[in-house]
C-alpha cells in the first residue's frame, strides 16, 4: 500500500531526501516541513517548527502522512520518537529516526564513550569530569605527558565542542572555560578529556531498523574548514566526496565486525534497539578504526553525496528502516563516485549578510549533470535570496572522482550572488594520491 511521508528539515540534507525517495515508488505523496526552495521541487511544503510536535502530529492526521523521515538531530534529541509513539491517535505514525534516548548517543559525549567502553568498541582512551570536579580535572591535566590532547564539551555546541589541545596551558583553560560554563553554556558543564589519535577520518552511515539489520552508504569525507588546503574556521560541511578509494575493503570488514555489528547489537543488549540513519565518524591509525563520534542522523552534506548514488528504490529503504523489514530489502548503488560543494556566503562560519539576489542558471547547471540543492535560500516576492550561510550545494556522479569534481566546478560558474565563496580544492588530496595509484 503506497503511503504518504513527511521529511523533516530546511536544509541541503532534507532536499537531497526529499529528492531521493520521490525517485522510488512507495510514497503516493511527499510533504517537507519546514522545507526550502529545493523541496518544494518534490514535496508539498507544510510551515511550522521542527519541535513543535503537537502541530507536526495535527499536520500528519490532516493530510494523512504515515511515515516521517527526521533529518537534524533537534528533534530527535527533543524526542520526536517517543512522543508519537505515545500518542493515542498517532501511534500507527512511523519514524525514520531513533528515540531521544538512543540519540543521547549524539546529543552527549560522555554518554557515547561511556556505551562504547560498555560494548568494546574501539575508540581513543578517556575520562570524563563533572561541573565540580575542576580540581581534579586540573590535576589529571597536568600529569599529561604526551600532546596534544583533545576536550570535548559534553553536550551539544553546534559543532564548536571539541578543542584540541597542543600545550597543559592551553588545555587547562579549555577545561577551566568549559567547566565554569563560560565557554559553551551548560554543554561544557561536564567534559571528556580523551588521547588524540593522529589518523586518517572517514565517515560510516548505516540505515538499521530496530531488529538487528542494518545496511552500509557509500563511504564519505567531508571538508569541514571553510578555507583551501583545510584552513580556516571550522563549518557545518563546505564539500563532500565519496569514491571507493577512501578505504580499502579490508578496512571496511575491520568496521564492520568491530564497530558497527557491536554498535547495532549494543543498543539492542540496552535494551533501546536503534531506529533509523547512525553516522559513525571513525579515525583510522594503523589500519585500526577508533570510534571519534556517533551522529543520530544523516551528515550535511554527506547526505547531498551519498544518496544520488542510490541506485535502489530509496523510497523502499526508508518504508523498510519504518517497518522494520529491512533485512528483506535490496541496496544497490552506482558504480561511481560522486562530489558536492557548498556554495557559502562571504563571511561563512562567521557573520555574514543575508538577502542577497541569488542568480543561477539551472538549466546549464543540469545540462552539466548536476544536481542542485538548496539551504539556505528562500523565495522573496518570486525571487531567490540567500538566507543562510551555506546557501546552496552542487552534485555531481561520474565515472571517476575528477569527472564527478569537474562537474561540480563547471557548474559553479552559473551560480552568482554577492560575495559569494567556495572551496577551490574538494578532493584535491584524493586525486593527487589516485594518480599515483594510492588509497586516499
Ligand atoms: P567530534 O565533534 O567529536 O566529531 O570532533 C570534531 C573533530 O575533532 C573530528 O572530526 C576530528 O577531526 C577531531 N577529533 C575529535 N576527537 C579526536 C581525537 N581523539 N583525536 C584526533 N582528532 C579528534
Ligand atoms: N558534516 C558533518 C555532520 O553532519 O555532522
Amino acid at each position: 500500500m503506497k503511503t504518504k511521508v513527511l521529511v523533516i528539515g530546511a536544509d541541503g540534507r532534507a532536499d537531497a531526501l526529499a529528492r531521493q525517495a520521490s525517485l522510488g515508488i512507495h510514497f503516493s505523496h511527499l510533504y517537507a516541513l519546514p522545507g526550502n526552495p529545493g523541496t518544494k521541487r518534490w514535496a508539498t511544503t507544510i510551515s511550522g517548527s521542527i519541535t513543535d510536535f503537537v502541530a507536526i502530529e495535527k499536520e500528519c492526521l490532516k493530510h494523512g502522512i504515515t511515515t516521517i523521515v527526521v533529518g537534524p538531530e533537534d528533534p530527535l534529541v527533543k524526542g520526536i520518537s517517543e512522543y508519537f509513539a505515545a500518542s493515542q491517535s498517532s501511534a500507527h505514525i512511523k519514524i525514520v529516526g531513533p528515540s531521544a534516548k538512543n540519540a543521547k548517543i549524539e546529543g552527549s559525549k560522555a554518554h557515547a564513550k561511556q556505551f562504547m567502553d560498555r560494548h568494546g568498541i574501539p575508540t581513543a582512551p578517556f575520562q570524563i569530569f563533572k561541573e565540580d570536579q575542576l580540581e581534579l580535572a586540573k590535576l589529571y591535566i597536568e600529569q599529561l605527558t604526551v600532546f596534544p590532547t583533545v576536550i570535548k564539551a559534553d553536550g551539544l555546541a553546534a559543532g564548536k565542542g571539541v578543542l584540541i589541545c597542543h600545550t597543559p596551558e592551553e588545555a587547562l583553560a579549555a577545561v577551566e572555560g568549559m567547566l565554569s560554563g563560560a565557554k559553551f553554556g551548560d554543554a561544557g558543564k561536564t567534559i571528556v578529556v580523551e588521547e588524540f589519535l593522529p589518523g586518517k577520518e572517514s565517515s560510516f552511515i548505516v540505515i538499521t531498523d530496530g531488529t538487528g539489520a542494518w545496511k552500509l552508504l557509500p563511504l564519505a569525507r567531508d571538508y569541514k574548514r571553510a578555507g583551501v588546503g583545510d584552513t580556516g574556521l571550522n563549518t557545518g560541511g563546505m564539500g563532500v566526496i565519496s569514491t571507493p578509494s577512501l578505504v580499502t575493503e579490508s578496512f571496511k570488514q575491520i568496521v564492520t565486525e568491530r564497530v558497527i555489528e557491536p554498535t547495532i547489537q549494543g543498543f539492542i543488549a540496552d535494551g533501546t534497539p536503534y531506529k533509523g540513519f547512525l553516522y559513525i565518524q571513525l579515525m583510522e591509525v594503523e589500519g585500526q578504526p577508533f570510534v571519534v563520534e556517533y551522529n543520530c542522523r544523516l551528515g550535511d552534506p554527506e547526505t547531498e553525496g551519498i544518496l544520488p548514488l542510490i541506485k535502489s528504490d530509496f523510497s523502499e529503504l526508508l518504508a523498510a528502516c519504518a517497518n522494520g523489514t529491512l533485512k528483506y530489502t535490496n541496496l544497490e548503488f552506482h558504480e561511481e563516485c560522486s562530489a558536492v560543494i557548498a556554495i557559502v556566503s562571504g563571511g561563512y562560519p562567521g557573520d555574514f549578510e543575508k538577502d542577497k539576489k541569488i542568480m543561477i542558471n539551472k538549466y546549464a547547471i543540469g545540462r552539466i549533470g548536476c544536481n542542485i540543492f538548496f539551504a539556505g535560500a528562500k523565495e522573496e516576492h518570486g525571487e531567490l535570496v540567500t538566507s543562510g550561510g551555506r546557501v546552496l550545494y552542487l552534485q555531481a556522479n561520474a565515472p571517476t572522482l575528477k569527472e564527478a569534481l569537474n562537474r561540480c566546478y563547471e557548474a559553479a560558474k552559473h551560480v552568482f550572488f554577492d560575495n559569494m565563496y567556495f572551496r577551490t580544492d574538494i578532493g584535491a588530496e584524493v586525486l593527487a594520491l589516485e594518480a599515483i595509484g594510492q588509497e586516499a
